[in-house]
């Protein structure tokens, strides 16, 4: 599909010629292509010498990353302050889109830098200083953004939890940074579900102090309880309050000073913590710093959305997740973009609801995940064509492959065949887009991430770590470092080492499987280690594994993945339970509890099976593709010669669930 000329004409890049020019130089001469954009920011001391500092190869030694290493800036100062002084005080920054229709606000780039400096101020009350770890555990509001950015401003590291993790999950992210203060709400509306937040919040801090870390101060914003759409929510709402570390925000906010001079910080400072699922079934805390990470984020939301001054675009995702880090504040609010921030879910109140809100605020670009647009092609065309969307240029997706008929659904429904569809592939470690289309000038075809992004030089390794020139299936690999890039695991360098660096020496390795085809466009064909992409969540089969063996009548677990039709993976457990117990309704509901309870309500199973032996080598090892064809009711198990008990795999046929 080539894109509109309506596009291309106006684009940032406008024929494929162009983009290879300048991918060229990118990889090429990475710190002039880099060194240039940075130009544009604002650095309180310039940087000398060479753009990248690196080494990506193990065996020449640590694994290291630098760039602009003896610079120092802000990024908050570069989000807010760089776009006020040049006279976009008064631009909107967010049109915040409340769960309700009726519930909506806005705010500009003054004012957010009003509310950001209080918090920032407010936080130095409290203790926190550079470098310090911030926990947020908030709703999709305004204060979230502040809140963050208040850290980045003061230095300190924000880790955000995700709102739809549970309380032992919060728990456990808190403690292993050792977070000094937690930042939440009272509760949130989710469609008609109401997630009372404060009280898992309490919930963590008291496992944080069974586990001897006690945060000094938990902030917590009234968002249901003060909200006058939703008044009668109050009325029955009740708040638990421990005066010994919670403190109101608004009582804070009120006494707070609008000036604080932000942090100088070095480029390599720490920005934040993000966690995400480790295979070994511990998350993994990844870690982001300043500058890179501003020109990455800055220069991929630019480009993959085509993003001109004036417009106004809008991310679905939740900022708890990397996509809501890097394209709902960090991004556009470095493009001085005047972006959309949605509370609610697409289905609330009806299947419209994304329609409408583009419709209300005229959106150009729009970004949302495969998983949203399968739920919604359920609904079929009706509800979309209801509205108009004639402002929409550009639909990304991420966070999952996304299949064919989806993608054509979205081209040809939502985007009425008259925009440009970028499916862009990346990671919370990769900062910002790696593989995308660019929407003024890359021919599509349905289901593939196309080509690289600038600076980004993939490679297909084959099994023994050869290079596949040309078409080919195999590991994708990266060969170069790009500004973006993680730099480490917090508080564990030789974990980052050895998951990203050690299986492909000399390579950054992110774990997916992809194919090139004939016209070199590259297809992402999944995961090559044990996590399942559950509705664009990365889920670690060791963790929910974990999560099953918890239970006392469960002697062991195994937990593959099953397509699904509208998360596109889904978890389905074999479970072997201890002799004399029985397998029964009550024992799959307590384990889906379980799994809930351990780690969140999206990672709920949604089959469990009784496996009386699970399939094994010799060795002890279990055959998890021989568990996958049993998941998905397909007898044609391959080789099994390696087997050691090739009975079991009957009767795991005979008991499987539908
Ligand atoms: O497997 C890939 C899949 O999601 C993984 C990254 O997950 P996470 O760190 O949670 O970040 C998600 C949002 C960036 C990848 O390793 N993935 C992400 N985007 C795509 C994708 N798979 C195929 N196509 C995509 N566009």
């Amino acid at each position: 599909y080539l894109p509109p000329t309506s596009i291309s004409e106006v684009s940032h890049v406008k024929t494929m010629d162009q983009y290879k020019e300048m991918y060229k130089q990118s990889v090429e001469e990475p710190g002039k292509f880099w060194g240039k954009i940075a130009e544009t920011f604002y650095f309180k001391k310039q940087h000398e010498g060479e753009f990248f500092d690196y080494n990506l190869d193990i065996r020449k030694g640590e694994v290291y990353i630098r760039c602009l290493s003896d610079a120092t800036t802000n990024i908050c100062y570069n989000c807010l302050d760089r776009n006020v002084k040049s006279g976009h005080g008064d631009t909107i920054a967010f049109y915040w889109e409340g769960n309700d229709p009726m519930d909506s606000t806005s705010i500009t780039y003054k004012k957010l830098l009003d509310e950001v400096c209080k918090f920032s101020n407010v936080l130095k009350s409290l203790g926190v200083k550079k470098g310090d770890r911030v926990a947020i555990y908030m709703p999709m509001i305004l204060e979230l953004v502040v809140a963050m950015l208040a850290c980045a401003r003061i230095g300190a590291v924000h880790s955000i939890v995700f709102g739809g993790f549970s309380a032992e999950a919060l728990s456990s992210r808190i403690l292993d940074a050792k977070c000094d203060v937690l930042v939440t709400a009272d509760g949130v509306y989710r469609g008609t579900k109401l997630i009372d937040l404060k009280s898992i919040a309490d919930e963590a801090l008291e496992l944080c102090t069974k586990d001897g870390h006690s945060v000094s101060a938990c902030v917590v914003v009234k968002h249901i309880t003060a909200n006058s759409v939703l008044q009668n929510v109050s009325a029955f709402f009740t708040m638990s309050w421990n005066k010994a570390v919670d403190r109101s925000w608004e009582d804070l906010m009120q006494s707070a000073s609008n000036e604080c001079e932000p942090e100088w910080m070095n480029s390599e400072d720490p920005l934040f913590i993000l966690y995400t699922s480790g295979s070994t079934g511990i998350p993994k805390g990844v870690l982001h710093h300043v500058s890179g990470y501003m020109l990455y984020a800055a220069t991929t939301h630019k480009y993959t959305f085509d993003y001109h001054c004036g417009e106004v675009y809008f991310c679905t995702a939740d900022i708890g997740w990397i996509t809501g880090h890097t394209y709902i504040t960090y991004g556009p609010l470095l493009n001085c973009a005047t972006s959309v921030m949605f509370e609610g879910t697409p289905l609330f109140p009806d299947a419209s609801r994304y329609w409408a809100i583009v419709d209300k605020y005229k959106v150009s670009k729009f970004y949302t995940a495969p998983t949203a647009i399968r739920s919604l092609m359920k609904y079929g065309e009706e509800p979309i064509r209801k509205y108009s969307r004639s402002s929409l240029k550009v639909l990304g997706t991420v966070g999952e492959p996304i299949n064919p008929e989806a993608w054509l659904f979205y081209h040809k429904v939502i985007g009425n065949e008259s925009c440009s569809i970028v499916d862009t592939f990346w990671q919370t470690e990769t900062g910002g887009h790696v593989l995308t289309p660019f929407p003024g000038c890359t021919p599509t075809k349905p289901g593939s991430a196309t080509f690289p992004f600038f600076g980004i030089v993939p490679a297909i390794l084959s099994d023994e770590g050869v290079e596949i020139e040309g078409p080919g299936e195999g590991y994708l690999v990266f060969k170069q470092p790009w500004p973006g890039m993680m730099r480490t695991v917090f508080g564990d360098h030789k974990r980052f080492e050895r998951t990203y660096f050690t299986k492909f020496p000399g390579y950054y390795v992110p774990g997916d499987g992809c194919k090139r085809d004939e016209d070199g466009y590259i297809w992402i064909t999944g995961r090559i280690d044990d996590m399942i992409n559950v509705s664009g969540h990365l889920l670690s089969t060791a963790e929910v594994e974990s999560s099953l063996i918890e239970h006392p009548q469960v002697a062991e677990a195994a937990v593959v993945s099953k397509p699904h039709s509208v998360k596109g993976e889904c978890l389905y457990c074999f479970v072997t339970v201890l002799q004399g117990s029985e397998f029964n309704k009550e024992l799959v509901k307590e384990l889906k509890e379980k799994v809930r309870h351990h780690i969140g309500a999206f990672s709920t199973p949604d089959y469990i099976q009784n496996a009386p032996g699970l399939p094994k080598t010799r060795s002890g090892k279990i055959m998890r593709r021989v568990l996958r064809n049993v998941a998905k009711g397909n007898r044609d198990l391959g080789d099994v010669s390696t087997m050691a008990d090739a009975s079991v795999v009957e009767v795991l046929f005979q008991n499987r669930v539908e």
